[in-house]
């Protein structure tokens, strides 16, 4: 694991190494698990993935998930290069389970602004969902000021810029498996 990576005009320091956010995924899935434990699978809730940035996060929580669960993924963006730009667009896919009255989990990489959330709260209940849960990796409780609660959270931060497990700048940084700050 390297100490400084640099991704185009930007450095980056070592942040979070990959063994203490395994750590807190197992954390968080065991509560996860303990919380859905009387779910059948009659009616699963449905695990839904906002991508890019949460689909490695999502994956390792999948593999922890012990009981019955649908999985599926929808495009949300905001940030253009290293910041929000306010405005969050969404991609449904054609292939979208029927979300109407199901219990839906949201997965996200992480909480800044909250515009994202609230934008996906909005959609879900157009949909008629049920009850929607989020679950995300990361929070910046100093950024999030909004009223929608979230159930999961594996780990907090300061506000600060990050990359890595799935996190980009540019869209590049996804593949790193540690978490790195941007060194200013
Ligand atoms: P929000 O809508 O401001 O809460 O931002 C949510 C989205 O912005 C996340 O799902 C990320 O894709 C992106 N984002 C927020 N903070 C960071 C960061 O520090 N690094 C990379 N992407 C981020
Ligand atoms: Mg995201």
């Amino acid at each position: 694991m390297e100490n400084k990576i640099t991704l185009q005009d930007k450095s980056f320091k070592l942040f979070i190494p990959n063994s203490e956010i395994e750590e807190a995924i197992d954390r968080l899935a065991a509560k996860m698990n303990a919380d859905f434990s009387s779910v059948t699978d009659q009616n699963p809730p449905i695990m839904l993935c906002t991508l890019n940035g949460a689909v490695i996060f999502a994956a390792e929580l999948l593999k922890r998930i012990e009981f019955p669960v649908v999985f599926t993924a929808m495009k949300l963006s905001s940030y253009a290069g290293t910041h929000s730009t306010g405005k969050v667009k969404a991609e449904i896919p054609a292939g979208l389970p029927d979300l109407k009255g199901r219990q839906v989990i949201v997965v996200e990489d992480i909480v800044d602004t909250g515009n994202t959330i609230v934008a996906m709260k909005e959609l879900l209940e157009g949909m008629g969902v049920d009850k929607m849960y989020v679950s995300t990796l990361l929070l910046k409780p100093d950024v999030y000021h909004k009223d929608v609660k979230l159930d999961y959270v594996a780990m907090s931060i300061p506000n600060r810029f990050i990359v890595g497990f799935g996190l980009d700048y540019n869209e590049l940084g996804r593949n790193i498996k540690d978490i790195y700050v941007l060194d200013q």
